[in-house]
């Protein structure tokens, strides 16, 4: 007789992170464009070697780090992630204090927490379209709803989110609308970054519907400090004057080290206790030793050097995409594809007439050809905008230039195959 698993692990089925993954392990030799991986050589050795040391030279404060912690997580960790985000932002609109930074394992912990804290089945959050497909997994997992507001090449449309907010008052279900998630820099998948007046204008419409019930703003800024040209853009929390509508998700995950995988989120006040519980249950406290060691880490001085040599790593990276695009993809009617200032992805568009999902006549042609990519389908909420087959993401972080290169020319070998059979 079979398990009866709950309904929550019948709504978790079909994510489509692993079968990716074994996709590409299957074949060694794939030119893989698709995971979000970052640069293995690029992987801070030294720099982390040199704060292990600093940490265990010090026998109390060795055991300290190899010790339980808190749920909230280390203090000087939060202090120092306080301190990040003022280097970054300036003085916030309304001030983060240290009892709104929780620590966790990676950031995907926190949007799991929030998500988890915030919505019940048949919830809705508002996301960009397309959007990051793992965010999607965990409201599927929750039974939550995803409904995709339109984007322009500047991010989600004030406007559109507001028309989407009016529709769901007419058809009763605006009170079932929670939150609106984005991810503002560098967007995964789609590679673009909110300018400041796209962010004012998102803000002032949350700020607008939240006058009788808040509706929270999800910042995920996963890939801010992934900058390769142009100036920092400030974070949403800075113009949020109430501090009790955005919700920050930070990670040093692809700043420093997924290894070591520490995220933390900066939350409204009254968010602290209903995630701090779940958490309690969830873990009662990330990772200690990951904890201290990125407290050593910024204490020493040594994660602002690493970040400049990542912008040196992927800078050329990125314009080796953009070359192999221009060069292969070029002259193909109908292709075209978003040119991102940092982050680790490219978002590519097809003629309509092309299916590039999994079961499309693209997807084996492009591993025949010897590459691999994210069928951007995946990244479409279910809800509210249609679903673009059409379309594909390219991650740069991990292949060598000539690799990146060769990469594309199989794409364009697989397009052309498509576009024209023999
Ligand atoms: C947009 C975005 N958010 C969050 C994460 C989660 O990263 P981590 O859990 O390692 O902090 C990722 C990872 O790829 C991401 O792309």
């Amino acid at each position: 007789m079979g398990t009866s698993f709950s309904q929550r692990a019948g709504w978790a089925e079909g994510q489509p992170i692993s079968d990716l993954m074994a996709r590409a392990l299957a074949n060694p030799h794939l030119i893989s464009l698709a995971a979000g991986f970052v640069d293995q050589q690029s992987l801070p050795v030294d720099a982390t070697r040199e704060a292990v040391a600093a940490l265990t030279v010090d026998p109390l404060a060795a055991r300290a780090a190899l010790q339980y912690g808190t749920t909230h997580g280390f203090p000087p960790l939060r202090h120092a992630l306080l301190d990040l985000m003022e280097r970054r932002d300036g003085p916030a609109a309304s001030a983060a204090s240290l009892d709104q930074v929780v620590v966790t394992a990676g950031s995907n912990q926190l949007l799991h927490l929030i998500a988890d804290s915030l919505l019940d089945p048949g919830d809705i959050v508002l996301t960009a379209s397309p959007t990051y497909l793992v965010f999607l997994g965990i409201l599927q997992n929750l039974g939550a709803r995803a409904c995709a507001v339109a984007t322009d090449d500047d991010g989600m449309i004030a406007e559109a989110l507001d028309a989407a907010l009016q529709h769901a008052r007419r058809k009763g279900e605006w009170q079932r609308i929670k939150a609106v998630y984005l991810v503002p820099y560098f967007d995964n998948p789609s590679g673009i970054t909110m300018s400041t007046s796209r962010r004012e204008a998102v803000m002032e419409v949350v700020q607008r519907w939240s006058d009788r019930r808040p509706l929270y703003l999800i910042s995920d800024n996963a890939y801010r400090e992934l900058r390769y040209v142009g100036q920092d853009v400030r974070g949403f929390r800075t113009l949020d004057e109430s501090g009790e509508l955005v919700v920050e998700a930070g990670t040093f995950s692809k700043s420093f080290s997924p290894g070591i995988r520490v995220g933390w989120g900066v939350l409204p006040k009254s968010w602290m206790e209903p995630v701090c519980q779940q958490k309690g249950n969830m873990d009662f406290g990330s990772p200690n030793f990951s904890q201290h060691l990125m407290a050593k880490v910024l204490e020493l001085g040594l994660y602002d050097a690493h970040i400049e040599s990542l912008r040196a790593t992927y800078r050329p990276k990125l314009a080796a995409l953009l070359a192999a695009a221009e060069k292969h993809l070029g002259a193909l009617p109908g292709v075209r594809w978003r040119v991102p200032t940092g982050g680790l992805y490219v978002w590519l568009e097809l003629p309509e007439t092309i299916d590039a999902g999994p079961a499309g006549p693209l997807f084996d042609r492009a591993v025949a050809e010897g590459m691999l990519y994210v069928p951007g389908q995946y990244c479409f909420p279910a809800e509210g905008a249609p679903i673009r087959p059409n379309t594909m993401r390219l991650s740069f972080g991990v292949q060598p230039p000539p690799r990146i290169d060769e990469g594309i020319a199989a794409l364009g070998r697989a397009i052309r195959g498509v576009l024209s059979p023999p």
